[in-house]
């Protein structure tokens, strides 16, 4: 295609250029001309120009000199420089000009001498009249006039100047040997008029009865006319000049009016120059003197002549205005011509576009039918890979989610499996070590296939990109620590020295627990598994100062992994080639996608044992607001890790002692299958009452229970709106709320807080972490009763409380106070005072004080007692009365009951 371009540019480029409106000049001829002050030099210009005119290929170049010797010299230099290819020179003076023009001549540049002479005959040739014969013809002529004495004067050309010595030198010897002819006088001149007049006055005041005048050329016979006019002898000498110009300042023009008796012909051979020229130039052997002819000019043939020159000078002209009309033709030829070579050379460059386009189309629809062949091959081909693939992904997606879902199955018994071994650890009357044994093994071995389980799902949810990073703040030392906790046993067991370390325990960052969680167990479960006994694991948290990384280094003194398989060791199925332990070779897969979605990465080195080393970001500006979720501080989940400890039959207690009374539950879910299962979980323990959301409010109120456990997505009110209603009401807001929901982002968790909920937990819940989240608000509760009871004199005052419960105690206070002399106070009057029922008010006091609301009222009436007994005078009946006792032995019995002595004895004491 450049190709093409390149070739049509080149086609245009040279028809445009190829165009011009001149003929190419093959040869220059340069004139070095003496002067141009006189009408026979120009004359003899005008003459070379239209000859040279008649000659397309000749390029005449005129120097037109001042009559100057250096001029010239420095003319002909300039036309040497040119490379002229023929130099003609009618020199000034013969002897200064020879040396230049035989340099010229000596160079190889043919040289044509006209008009005046050099010295020697270093030139080509030489063209002009015969100077010698000028003279003798002047002489004859003077001669032929007369047979009586005459006396004549001559006056001379330019002194040097060969055609001056010639003319003289023939006129001369003519004179010499006619001897009625005598010259007078010779005077010098140089060609021009003004050169003779002094002289000629001069000469003529001395010399009386001159006959003639011989002047070389006819400027200077004009001159000697008008002296001789001037002196009035312009009637009785006659003048001969030489010359013979026509033209109104001409030699024939003054010979008609008879200002000169003759003027000898001089003709300048510009037109004769030429055609020499050009001989010479064509390679045509020339002769070396070429003699132009001349004549006598007088009265008898000036009309002849005059006419016959006006005719040359009339065909002249009209040559001259051919001429022009022929430049002018030959200019429109060449603006014609260069037109038509444009247009030809544009109709050429359309043609051959015309033909490249139709090359072009062709190419492109054959390349195009090649392209639609090699496309539908591709389609057929990609169709078949498509069709392929598709099987294969349906035949893989089928065996993936066979065991996918066979993983699932899996899971449900396993789970069952786990939550049954739960329950018989928290069966006491297991007392057989050999069993509890056995039941730890069922226990180990179910988790290790539960996390081998959960491991094929995590691999099969990363496949599918399904895992969203759900990170939370969270102190790193102790999310490790409790890992670490886990493998405390097996370390002791095997005796290696496992150890954990940090340079900084306060450091908190951002990690999705569950998965950090995996990768932990998984590199720890591999170091387990490949370090021989009584050698080390240690586990080295570095906060890196001044770096926004932390470095978690995993050493252990295990086998290693060879050298070759570690850049390979973390693809999916990989197996190091020293290992030849079960692995399914996923886990260190996993765990580097978990890292790398926290944008961490996971390194490994071997030498002396196997480390890893995980660097995870600080802060959290590395992840999106979606990958961060708020989650309460690390729950303490110590019951989760009496299965490491199963082995060794250390149960964790969980239950409460039997003899204490229940705890009441109410449990507000509509899964019947859930519901079903908690109750039979908590039964043991508990008061279960249960709700499907509908009544769940009322039941609450109802029942008063310890502790509600309230799913979210119900049909009637969502858990939210119950747990907000229950909160905000003084029947039920000491009620602790643990909240459960298959909903895990940070809305819902905030939405849970904001209604009040106690505890959030998420589905799938571990039944252990609920059972243990449920005591510690339980024991919580009684913390805060504790704290209650004991301070009940202060909750009057100290405004610091201030939630529903301080408000409603307060109000308590106040009307009991109100109340303290009234014997006949009941609970039923403080009840309606508070605006709610007896048995209500029975449950809200004993939920929040431990006691009942009678021995409450009663507690308050004996510390009055005792503060009277102490800080007064009153008798003691005075003071049973004042406390609203209704007699005072049973103020005196009631008081030894609670403090240990009698009203008599404490004041005594
Ligand atoms: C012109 C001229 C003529 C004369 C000739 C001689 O310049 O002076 O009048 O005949 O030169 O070279």
């Amino acid at each position: 295609m450049i190709n093409v371009k390149r070739y049509l540019f080149c086609i245009v480029f040279v028809f445009f250029f190829s165009c011009s409106n001149k003929q190419e000049k093959t040869y220059k001829i340069g004139f070095s001309q003496t002067g141009i002050n006189d009408e026979w030099r120009k004359s003899m210009n005008q003459a070379m120009k239209i000859q040279a005119a008649f000659y397309p290929e000749i390029e005449l170049k005129i120097l037109e000199g001042q009559d100057d010797i250096d001029d010239q010299i420095k003319d002909i230099e300039a036309l040497i420089a040119e490379n002229v290819d023929i130099l003609i020179v009618s020199p000034v003076q013969a002897a200064p000009i020879t040396p230049i023009v035989e340099r010229a001549f000596k160079k190889g540049i043919q040289v044509l001498i006209v008009d005046r002479k050099i010295n020697g005959e270093n030139y080509t040739a030489y063209l002009g009249a015969d100077n010698y014969q000028v003279g003798t013809n002047a002489a004859n002529y003077l001669a032929s006039l007369s047979t009586e004495s005459k006396r004549i004067i001559e006056i001379k050309g330019l002194l040097g100047s060969s055609p001056a010595s010639e003319r003289s030198s023939g006129f001369n010897n003519i004179i010499t040997n006619t001897p009625n002819l005598n010259i007078v006088k010779r005077i010098q001149g140089n060609w021009e008029s003004y050169s003779i007049k002094d002289s000629l006055s001069r000469v003529l005041d001395t010399n009386k009865n001159i006959d003639y005048i011989f002047a070389h050329n006819d400027r200077m016979a004009l001159g000697a006319w008008e002296v001789l006019k001037e002196k009035g002898l312009e009637k009785s000498i006659k003048i001969v000049g030489v010359d013979g110009l026509n033209g109104p300042n001409g030699g024939i023009k003054h010979v008609q009016d008879q200002v000169f008796m003759a003027t000898i012909l001089y003709p300048t051979g510009g037109e004769e120059a030429i055609k020499l020229a050009v001989k010479i130039l064509n390679g045509e052997k020339v002769a070396k003197r070429n003699i132009l002819e001349t004549t006598v000019i007088d009265s008898r043939n000036a009309d002849i002549l005059k006419n016959q020159f006006d005719k040359i000078t009339q065909q002249q002209n009209d040559i001259e205005k051919q001429q022009d009309k022929i430049q002018l033709q030959e200019k429109i030829y060449f603006t014609q011509n260069n037109r038509l070579k444009i247009l030809l050379g544009l109709l050429i460059t359309s043609l051959l576009l015309a033909a490249y386009s139709i090359y072009s189309a062709n190419s492109i629809r054959k390349k195009k039918r090649e392209l639609e062949i090699r496309n539908n091959k591709i389609t057929i081909q990609r169709n078949q890979i498509e069709k392929f693939a598709e099987e294969v992904k349906i035949s893989n997606d089928a065996k993936v989610n066979f065991f996918t879902g066979l993983s699932h199955e899996f899971k449900t018994p396993i789970t069952l499996i786990l939550s049954s071994i739960e329950s018989l650890s928290e069966n006491n009357s297991i007392k057989d070590n050999k069993l509890i044994r056995e039941v730890g093994l069922i226990y180990n071995n179910s988790k290790r296939l539960l996390r081998l389980i959960n491991q094929l799902l995590d691999f099969r949810k990363i496949e599918d990109r399904k895992f969203v990073l759900k990170a939370s703040e969270t102190n790193l030392y102790e999310f490790s620590t409790r890992i670490f906790e886990d493998f405390k046993r097996e370390a002791q067991k095997r005796n290696l020295d496992f150890s954990i370390k940090t340079n900084d325990e306060n450091l908190k960052i951002f990690i999705d627990r569950n998965l950090m969680d995996k990768v932990y167990f998984n590199l720890l479960s591999n170091a387990f598994k490949f370090t021989p006994d009584n050698g080390s694991i240690h586990i080295n948290i570095v906060n890196e100062a001044n770096s926004n990384f932390v470095k978690i280094h995993f050493k252990d003194s295990g086998i290693g992994i060879p050298k070759k398989d570690l850049q390979n060791i973390f693809q999916a199925f990989f197996q190091a080639s020293n290992n030849n332990k079960a692995s399914s070779g996923i886990g260190l897969h996993l765990s580097k996608e978990f890292v790398e979605m926290h944008k961490g990465t996971i390194d490994v080195s071997s030498k002396h044992g196997t480390e890893f080393i995980l660097t995870l970001y600080k802060g959290n500006a590395h992840l999106s607001l979606d990958e961060i979720i708020y989650e309460p501080d690390l729950v303490d989940n110590s019951v989760l890790n009496f299965n490491s400890d199963f082995e060794e039959n250390e149960f964790v207690e969980v239950g409460v002692e039997d003899d204490k009374e229940r705890y009441s539950i109410l449990i507000i879910e509509d899964n019947s299958d859930l519901i079903k299962y908690l109750r039979n979980k908590l039964i043991g323990e508990y008061d279960v009452h249960l709700s499907d959301g509908s009544d769940g409010i009322e039941k609450a109120f109802e029942i008063v229970p310890d502790i509600i456990i309230c799913d979210i997505n119900l049909s009637d009110k969502t858990g939210f709106e119950i747990c907000e209603i229950l909160k905000k009401d003084l029947r039920a807001s000491h009620i602790p709320v643990i909240m459960l929901t298959a909903l895990n982002n940070k809305e819902s968790y905030i939405k849970g807080l904001e209604s009040g909920a106690d505890l959030y937990l998420t589905k799938p819940f571990s039944f252990a972490v609920l059972n243990q989240s449920v005591k510690t608000l339980i024991y919580n509760r009684e913390k805060l009763r504790y704290y209650f009871i004991n301070n009940i004199h202060k909750i009057n005052t100290d405004q610091s409380f201030g939630s529903i419960e301080q408000d409603f105690l307060s109000k308590i206070n106040q009307i009991i106070s109100d109340n303290l002399d009234n014997s006949k106070f009941s609970v039923e009057n403080l009840a309606s005072a508070l605006n709610i029922s007896r048995v209500q008010l029975y449950r809200k006091t004993k939920a929040i004080l431990g006691v009942s609301i009678s021995d409450y009222i009663q507690n308050i009436r004996l510390d009055k007692a005792k503060t009277l007994l102490q800080e007064t005078q009153l008798t003691i009946s005075e003071i049973a009365y004042a406390t609203g006792f209704s007699s005072p032995n049973y103020f005196s019995t009631s008081f030894k009951n609670k403090f240990g002595n009698s009203p008599k004895e404490y004041r005594g004491s």
